[in-house]
């Protein structure tokens, strides 16, 4: 017996007649990415182009919401297969028949270099165009590089290739980058029309190759040597935006084809290097954290209205995310001073923005219109969501929920964004614990992707999905967090802190230490952070924890001698570092080194040099370790929740993807056997995760535990 086999007969490019111009329509799924059976499809068409006399031109599309969103990026580090997207391009430019791209919705990275080896393009309403590269490690590859600068000059295509910008219809046209705007959102249609009349006029071939936008005079001299001074400060550690730099240098330097090749060649120095790789992984994992249980099983709840409880530093941050993405706020305080003081915090903010020419006067009326504050927490009674910001403290918190649970409509979302407590024991404050969960955002609230969504027990899987929803609308990261003290990312922070204190009352100065993390790629290293949140608030954390620290766990009093000075940082001008007059850069503080000298003779401990890498690998393998760990007891889902919370968070260096990616590259048996040696001076605090002793008898690395390959 034989099986009927469903096959699909859908193709990745489709292709219609009409008269005498070949559609060609890219139809991938989800983004009409570039993948081999595009490239192929569109290798046919350009066959059939050429080879049926009846046809003058051809018209690329895209099918569905897209034009195409890019090479395939799922493609790049595997064998790469023919036939190739600048082949493609190359044909298209130089094909002898009219080639014209009508772009609806993205034509990003290789999808805007087809567009450009078209003769003419055409947007309608919605485009976005784009050469994003840079943001993956990687620089145009397929011609863009020397396309882009001869079209629309060197000072536009180095702005668009070095930020990776998505421009709109009106800026393409107006830069040059595309001929006609058409309003609405037919492609096929207008592209249509635009083909007929261009024939009609006898529009020959017109290779963007020969665009002559590049003067190679003084004023592109000039900006490229502004661009190439600009990334070095900025991007010090990356690849891609210098040798993109070069390369637009190049196409007033070299003909087209040598340039070709100097693309090609630079474009796979990109591909080889990891920081592809960490890039790439961060993209992937931006989308990832959302694939949670929930996502199936809960449907979420509509929220326009957002109830803020406490009009603190995060209260108050919370309140402007949500304002700034539309929503309207209700802001609840105990009293009224403090509201006043609330909603004075929040103005402040807009006003700072409007001071900078960054807001209108009239936006910030606008924005400030959608927000109401009260005393009575009866206020909340509309609310979708409330979200809970008060002080760090059971009892507190539990008042709050109980208040809450008598006033909120039933449905409400009931969110505390604490940043350590027991959620489940908050939630016994309610009749409704299906609607209690945390939500825990990150200062400042209204600049940070990181929304950590800790799912407490008896949460209903509706509430989460709201809870991702709502992150998708304040557009955060939002990653799904188990409750435990300190939940993902501040739970690990508190491990690796504690290698660093180690390392000072070993020897390595706070200042070695700071400089050793921003030479991993850190914009700040940890103490210079602390001196910026206010030393007051872990040294809270470290009185709270002192009861149940275990008594023969190692503990460094540095930090808390340096805190009971009153020296919490840049706040009091002064903390790890001096801040004179109030300067935001700090110095070394010769009494903090006296502080750290002192306690050093108190342990008996005759200090050691450190190296820069030796620091890096100490804090990276007790970072990777509590990672594992968490994972382990699933309060991440996966080792990529890790790397978002600390990519998104904690200021890990994104083009190394995550401290569990960094962790695969470099190797989990090198990690593992460094924690072990390190376990023979201290086996307390050195004890390899059991994930981590599992995946390396494997043979596996943490990406074979991700949804997806790195
Ligand atoms: N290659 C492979 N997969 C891609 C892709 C690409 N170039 N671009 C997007 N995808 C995938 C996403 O991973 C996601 O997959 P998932 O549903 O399994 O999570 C899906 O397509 C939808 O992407 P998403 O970003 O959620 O959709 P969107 O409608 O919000 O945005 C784009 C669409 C095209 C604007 C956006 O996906 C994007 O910016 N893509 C990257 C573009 C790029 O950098 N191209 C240059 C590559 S060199």
């Amino acid at each position: 017996m034989t099986l009927e086999v469903p096959v699909t007969t859908k193709k990745p490019v489709a292709y219609e007649i009409r008269g005498r111009v070949l559609v060609v329509s890219i139809d991938s799924p989800p983004v009409n990415a570039l993948g081999l059976g595009v490239r192929q499809g569109l290798s046919e068409a350009l066959d059939r182009l050429e080879e049926d006399q009846s046809l003058s031109a051809m018209l690329v599309v895209g099918a569905g919401a897209n034009f195409i969103g890019g090479a395939d990026i799922r493609e790049f580090g595997k064998p790469r297969q023919a036939p190739f997207v600048r082949d493609i391009c190359s044909r298209m430019e130089t094909s002898s028949k009219l080639v014209v791209a009508a772009i609806r919705g993205a034509a990003l990275g290789g999808g805007l270099e087809v567009a450009l080896s078209a003769h003419y393009r055409l947007v309608v309403d919605g485009a976005r165009l784009g050469l994003p590269e840079v943001l993956l490690g990687l620089l145009p590859g397929s011609g863009g590089t020397q396309r882009m600068p001869r079209l629309i000059g060197v000072s536009a295509a180095l702005d668009l290739m070095l930020t990776g910008r998505h421009i709109g219809a009106t800026e393409a046209v107006a830069l040059g980058l595309a001929d006609r705007h058409v309003s609405g959102a037919d492609a096929v249609g207008s592209g249509v029309a635009y083909v007929e009349e261009l024939l009609a006029q006898g529009a020959r071939p017109r290779p963007t190759r020969d665009a002559t936008a590049v003067r190679g005079d003084a004023s592109d001299v000039e900006a490229i040597s502004t661009a190439r001074n600009e990334q070095r400060k900025r991007h010090p550690m990356l690849l891609s935006p210098h040798l993109i730099v070069d390369l637009v240098e190049a196409t007033s330097q070299l003909p087209f084809d040598p340039a070709m090749e100097m693309e090609l060649e630079k474009f796979q120095q990109c591909i080889d290097s990891p920081q592809r790789r960490g890039l790439i992984h961060a993209f992937f994992v931006e989308r990832d954290t959302s694939k949670i249980p929930e996502a199936t099983k809960g449907k979420p709840r509509d929220v326009n209205e957002v109830g803020v409880v406490g009009g603190g530093t995060m209260g108050a941050g919370i309140a402007i995310a949500a304002l700034n993405a539309g929503l309207r706020v209700t802001l609840v305080e105990r009293d009224e001073p403090a509201l006043l003081r609330g909603l004075s915090n929040i103005e402040q903010v807009y006003a700072g923005l409007v001071a900078k020419g960054r807001m209108t006067k009239s936006d910030q009326n606008a924005v400030m219109a959608r927000l109401a504050g009260f005393t009575d927490f009866a206020a909340l009674g509309f609310a979708d969501v409330v979200i809970e910001a008060a002080f760090e403290d059971m009892k507190v918190k539990k008042d709050v929920f109980g208040q809450l649970d008598q006033v909120c409509k039933p449905g409400a979302v009931l969110a505390t964004n604490t940043s350590y407590l027991d959620i489940d024991e908050i939630a016994k404050a309610t009749n409704r614990p299906e609607d209690v969960i945390g939500l825990h955002f990150f200062a400042p609230a209204y600049i940070m992707r990181l929304l950590e969504v800790v799912v407490p027990r008896q949460v209903h899987p509706d509430v989460v999905a709201t809870a991702f929803s709502l992150a998708r609308i304040l557009k955060k990261v939002a990653v799904r967090a188990g409750v435990c003290d300190g939940f993902i990312g501040n739970r690990i922070l508190s491990v690796y802190r504690r290698a660093a204190d180690y390392m000072m009352e070993d020897g390595a100065s706070p200042y070695e230490i700071d400089a050793a993390i921003r030479a991993f790629g850190y914009p700040m290293g940890p103490l210079q952070v602390s001196d910026l949140s206010g030393g007051d608030i872990g040294w809270a954390t470290r009185k709270r924890q002192a009861q149940t620290r275990d008594p023969k766990q190692r503990y460094v009093r540095i930090a808390d001698r340096i805190a009971e000075q009153g020296w919490f940082g840049q706040k009091t001008r002064r903390g790890w570092y001096l801040y004179p007059d109030g300067a935001r850069k700090g110095v070394p503080d010769p009494d903090v080194l006296n502080i750290v000298d002192e306690e050093r003779k108190r342990s008996g401990i005759v200090p050691r040099s450190f190296t820069s890498e030796e620091i890096q690998r100490r804090y990276l393998a007790a970072m990777v370790n509590e990672g594992a760990n968490v994972v382990h007891e699933e309060i991440a889902l996966r080792p990529l929740d890790v790397d978002a919370v600390f990519v998104h968070g904690f200021g890990f260096p994104r083009f190394r993807g995550g401290p569990m990616l960094y962790a695969d590259m470099v190797g989990l048996p090198k990690i593992l056997s460094d924690i072990e040696a390190y376990a023979k001076e201290d086996p307390q605090f050195w004890r390899p995760s059991p994930l981590l002793l599992r995946l390396v008898s494997e043979g596996r690395d943490f990406s074979s535990l991700n949804t997806r390959d790195a």
